[in-house]
């Protein structure tokens, strides 16, 4: 991992070589949600410098800006690295989306985004788009926002395309008509919302990669809800896994999480935490212990603004909210 990039020096030419570039996005990457904007440039550089390839960044998240110094600050060639960004709830509509991936990729520094996701399937009115109570714009549909997103990959912003958040039916609607179709989709699934079939549906399946977000369950402190559930780090049965491989908490439930064949991406501003979380790609389950796993699952969501935005999120899948929803937002 750490001697991953190579490179050759040929009668003084400085030929890079081709293994060091990072063409299929890595199995572990760095989240930016809720990091502090002071301390993201230093982790994002010190992950860059530590083992991490893959940074997953956000429009919303508002500290891109941030990102893109400590990218610059890790002075990595462009194409060692997997930058991951998000299209924000307020800019499906063609016009805004092509202004926002500017405006994202400005920031970052970058020419180019390696993946590009619609962060949420759900449009809000550019006009009163505050989160809290946002006005939904019931014109642009998914599949609009999709052929936007199609004409981004045309014109060279972004490598690849996917989804956030999506219900399966909706991931279905964008495979029935994609032309560019979606590389990965990313939402929440961890040891207490482990979503098997729906991971596998995507994997085997669809064609579609997982990436992983709140890898550690209700770790974020901004999670609420399932208070019965004691936080996933301290669980006794991924506390008697680590010790009995050796390892933390952290590094085991990431470890299940690359071993089922997901992306994952933790956050962390920490150090300490950035390095136990890169190490902990060396750590393996037996069928067994895969199968106890699965026991212990809770089918217990923690991101799910269904109530706050007035839409139906996650209809087919587990612990979703029932919401009167007035339009089919499709
Ligand atoms: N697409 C979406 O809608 C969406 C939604 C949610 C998240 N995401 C993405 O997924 C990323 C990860 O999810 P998340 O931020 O919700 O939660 P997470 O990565 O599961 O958990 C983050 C929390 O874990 C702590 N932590 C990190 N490493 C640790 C370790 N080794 N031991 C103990 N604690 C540790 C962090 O604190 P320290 O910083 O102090 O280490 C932070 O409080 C986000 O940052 C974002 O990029 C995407
Ligand atoms: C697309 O953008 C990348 C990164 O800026 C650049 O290297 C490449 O030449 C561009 N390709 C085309 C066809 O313009």
């Amino acid at each position: 991992m750490v001697f991953r990039r190579t490179s050759l020096v040929l009668g003084g030419l400085l030929l890079a070589s081709s293994a060091a570039a990072v063409e299929d996005i890595p199995a572990l990457g760095l989240g930016t949600w809720l990091s502090d904007r002071d301390s993201v440039p230093h982790a994002v550089e010190f992950g860059l410098k530590h083992g991490y390839d893959h940074i997953d960044a956000a429009w919303i998240y508002r500290n891109e800006d941030q990102t893109g110094k400590g990218i610059a600050a890790a002075g990595l060639p462009r194409s060692d690295i997997w930058v991951t960004s998000k299209l924000w709830n307020n800019a499906h509509r063609a016009d805004e989306a092509h202004a926002a991936i500017h405006e994202t990729l400005s920031r970052l520094g970058l020419a180019q985004l390696d993946l590009y996701l619609i962060h949420w399937p759900v449009a809000f009115d550019p006009a009163n788009s505050d989160s809290r109570h946002p006005t939904l714009d019931t014109e642009t549909s998914l599949v609009d926002t999709w052929r936007t997103l199609e004409d981004l990959v045309r014109a060279n912003l972004t490598r690849h395309i996917g989804l956030s958040n999506f219900a399966k039916r909706d991931v279905e609607t964008i495979l029935h008509v994609c032309e560019i179709c979606p590389y990965a989709h990313e939402f929440e699934t961890h040891p207490y919302l482990q979503q098997q079939e729906f991971v596998d549906w995507h994997l085997n399946e669809a064609g579609i990669k997982v990436i992983a977000y709140s890898p550690f369950g209700n770790t974020n402190p901004i999670y609420k809800g399932h208070e019965n559930l004691p936080p996933l780090l301290k669980d006794s049965l991924w506390v008697g896994l680590a010790e009995k491989k050796g390892a933390t908490p952290a590094q085991v439930v990431l470890a299940w999480g690359l071993q089922r064949g997901t992306i994952v991406i933790p956050k962390s501003t920490s150090d300490e935490h950035l390095l136990e979380n890169v190490a902990a790609q060396k750590i393996t389950f037996t069928d067994e212990e895969l199968e106890l796993i699965a026991k212990h699952d809770k089918k217990a969501r923690f991101s799910n603004p269904s109530k706050q935005w007035g839409v139906q999120l996650f209809a087919d899948l587990d612990d979703h909210i029932e919401v009167d929803v007035v339009v089919d937002e499709l």
